[in-house]
């Protein structure tokens, strides 16, 4: 089956394929020549996957799936959580990302943290959302050059290295992305197995 990924992250995209079968055909934005930002303008993950979901699914009429990830501690209520992507502003990157983070949390004794995402999966007849989670902690300090995002200050439990050190294939085996996509692929193996 033809399948639309709504994001523009070249990194999402290589790792929803590994994880995916290969007989679905995922393009992402980019490859059908879709470069408009989406706006986040809900108040929870799952609105937020469900907004960019149905936006391309409206203009191509394929069917889409669309995810969106956030990064809770516990010493700052949930912060940064919906706002991940912009947390130090709308115009910062990943490092402005994590060097407020890091900030804020040097305030505090309490670490703990966890990876949540959500995908929707929106065709003409249903619209689905699949959740994943990962517990962990933040580094006092970023290391690792793998991944993206928050990975050089995310240590899941159970580790002593950081996302960002850990190989693709280690990093897809224990995400929440990966979490989310298994469920995903487990519903469409069901649904779509004789299409
Ligand atoms: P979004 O789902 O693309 O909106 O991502 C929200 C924020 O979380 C962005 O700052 C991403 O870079 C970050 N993010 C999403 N997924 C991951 C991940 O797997 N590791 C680290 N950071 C991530």
């Amino acid at each position: 089956m033809d399948l639309i990924f709504a994001t523009h992250n070249k990194n999402k995209l290589k790792e929803l394929r590994n994880i995916l079968d290969t007989d679905i055909n995922i393009k992402g934005l980019n490859e059908i020549g879709y470069f408009t930002e989406i706006e986040e303008t809900g108040a929870t993950l799952k609105e937020n996957a469900i907004i960019k979901a149905k936006q391309i699914f409206n203009k191509y009429n394929t069917p889409v799936i669309a995810d969106d990830t956030g990064l809770e501690t516990d010493a700052l209520n949930g912060e940064p959580g919906v706002l991940s992507a912009r947390y130090a502003g709308e115009d910062k990157n990943s490092t402005d990302n994590i060097n407020k983070l890091l900030k804020e949390l040097s305030k505090h004794n309490n670490r703990k943290a966890r990876f949540k995402t959500v995908i929707a999966f929106i065709t003409a007849e249903s619209e689905h959302t699949f959740e994943g989670s990962i517990e962990g902690s933040i580094a006092v300090k970023p290391t690792g050059d793998k991944g993206f995002g928050y990975d050089p200050v995310f240590i899941p439990q159970n580790y002593n290295i950081s996302f960002a050190e850990m190989d693709g294939k280690e990093k897809n085996k224990i995400s929440h992305r990966a979490e989310a996509v298994t469920k995903l692929a487990n519903f469409l193996s069901k649904e779509y197995k004789n299409k």
